[in-house]
């Protein structure tokens, strides 16, 4: 077979800095183990594909890759339900391809997290299967059982399109068990001490494996109390310092990453404070929908307003900016009237919508605009915080709306316009999800293979953004101060803020690309710099394809 990424394989290699900081200036690539690449043809990604597909992420200029579950799972919900914590799913590979995979990225100048499941485990794991058989055993304690279904009322439903109770009545042990997620998903009883221990050992686990932090799930949900909306409780903010400890005394340059979708008060907690650290990092959810909702206003007011109501946070500590990841585009942090607007731009057709929000790629969301797309990204990379690309967007992949829940965003990356875009050599329909075939998105174009031969593509100008972001740490440890310029409610359109974002202490101008680096893959390739400047209104939606 064609390997058109070997070109790739010569580049100059990055080294890891020993900067126990690395955090505030990386640029993370969030990826699926099993949508990545598939290198035993059997229709699944897996760790070895993912191994050969480093290059291409040194290539483009990530510093950490983070790795969504690859655990034994019945992928009820896309692997975050565990069933075993210390091992990895067969169809993926074994542990010697996980530390191998962990090595190669790191002698490619490439950190790798992985997610650390703690509130929930899946209804197989062996532990929930213990607990129901024998409430007196070991494992009797490990989840949070009750003989009637009215506790915690006020906590609410996460999974509004499946389930409509935050309980489930198991009947093996005839009593109801507690679940924040999907009723196939129980909460573990943090309450207990050997449930704390464990997760902690499980975390150790790992770290001794190589890998450098963790992407924290589902964060706020650890501990319930009567008559509370049990999130963010302070028993869930007392662990989160004991596991800091932890990695601070045993892994001191390991991080830890909170997914907490709440408003910037309640989640710059998970930072903690200067002597009592939590997290290192945090999602700012409510940062990304405002992106969106700035784009379709054509003002920046909502952005500037919610960059303003964030609390300072610790020196040293980091925000995690993002545009799209692997679940729906979440409305939650945001008013009625914004979601109801959003809806109407971005998910016209119900098909679009999940739970409470929407289950879109970037580009489709953004009518694969070139001109928003980059605009979106301009943002991104410097706004406060170190931002997340999702994999395929930075190809500006497609997504299916057609297939069930989130995995209308999760199916497989398109390397080439051959066979399975370049992912499986797999028969066709053995693929755990179809490729993107849509009239607007299809593989065949919307590949890597192409966009590497194309100077003019949305790879290149994405990768000449991360090369300029690099050479300017200001953008990751810089401090954020609104520009006189910056919007007011009469405040000038997106397009302003794209000349001038309002990042606006980081002194931002229009990036200048330099030109072709050793490592750019193609002989006949060359950077553009035509692509930030040529196209001067976001309001421009026919600026072709990515
Ligand atoms: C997190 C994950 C999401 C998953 C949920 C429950 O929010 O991002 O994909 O469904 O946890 O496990």
């Amino acid at each position: 077979m064609t390997r058109p990424f070997d070109a790739l394989r010569s580049q100059e290699r990055r080294l890891l800095t020993d900067d126990p900081q690395w955090f505030r200036t990386a640029v993370f690539y969030e990826a699926m183990v099993r949508s990545f690449a598939d290198a035993s043809d059997d229709g699944i990604g897996d760790l070895r594909g993912m191994i050969d597909k480093l290059d291409y992420l040194g290539w483009l200029g990530v510093d950490c890759l983070w790795l969504l579950p690859f655990y034994p799972s019945p992928l009820r919900d896309g692997g975050y339900d565990v069933s075993d914590y210390r091992a990895i799913a067969p169809q993926y590979g074994a542990m010697p391809e996980f530390t191998e995979l962990v090595q190669a990225a790191h002698e490619r100048g490439i950190r790798v997290i992985i997610d650390l499941v703690m509130n929930h485990t899946s209804d197989q794991h062996p532990w929930f299967q213990s607990s129901r058989a024998n409430p007196s055993g070991p494992y009797g304690d490990f989840y949070v059982w009750s003989d009637d279904n009215t506790r915690y009322g006020d906590a609410r439903i996460i999974f509004t399109d499946t389930e409509t109770s935050n309980w489930t009545f198991d009947t093996v042990r005839r009593q109801y068990f507690w679940h924040r997620f999907f009723s196939h998903q129980p909460d573990l009883n943090f309450e207990n001490p050997a449930v704390q221990e464990t997760m902690l050992d499980v975390a150790r686990f790992w770290l001794r494996h190589g890998v450098d932090g963790f992407r924290l799930d589902a964060a706020p949900y650890l501990f319930e109390d009567d008559g509370t909306d049990c999130e963010n409780r302070p028993r869930t903010h007392a662990f989160m310092r004991r596991m800091r400890q932890l990695v601070d005394a045993e892994f001191p340059s390991a991080l830890m990453l909170a997914e907490a979708n709440q408003w910037p008060d309640d989640v710059a907690k998970y930072f903690g404070t200067e002597a009592e650290p939590e997290c290192h990092m945090c999602f700012h959810f409510p940062v990304m929908p405002r992106i969106f909702f700035a784009l379709r206003e054509q003002r920046a007011a909502k952005l500037v307003e919610i960059l303003e109501d964030t609390p300072n946070i610790p020196a040293g500590a980091q925000w995690a900016t993002f545009l799209r990841n692997h679940d729906e585009l979440t409305l939650e942090m945001v008013s009625t009237e914004e979601r109801a607007a959003m809806y109407g731009w971005y998910a016209a057709d119900a098909r679009m919508r999940a739970n409470v929000g929407i289950r879109r790629r970037l580009a489709p969301l953004l009518d694969n605009s070139r001109a928003e797309i980059e605009l979106a990204h301009a943002l991104l990379l410097s706004l406060p915080g170190s931002p997340c690309l999702y994999y395929g967007d930075e190809i500006g992949m497609g997504d299916n709306i057609w297939l069930p829940d989130r995995d209308s965003v999760r199916t497989p990356m398109q390397w080439t316009p051959d066979r399975n875009a370049g992912f499986s050599a797999a028969e066709p329909g053995k693929l755990y999800l179809p490729v993107i075939q849509s009239l607007v998105h299809h593989y065949t174009h919307a590949n890597v293979e192409a966009q590497i031969a194309q100077p003019t593509s949305l790879l290149h100008w994405i990768r000449g953004m991360l090369a300029v972001r690099r050479q300017h740490p200001a953008f990751g440890v810089g401090e954020y101060v609104r520009s006189r310029r910056a919007a007011s409610p009469s405040s000038p359109s997106c397009a302003e803020r794209r000349r001038r974002p309002c990042s606006a202490s980081r002194t931002w101008r229009p990036p200048r690309v330099r030109p072709p680096s050793p490592s750019t893959p193609s002989p006949g390739a060359r950077w553009s710099t035509s692509s930030a400047g040529r196209r001067s209104r976001p309001s421009d939606r026919t600026a072709g394809s990515p």
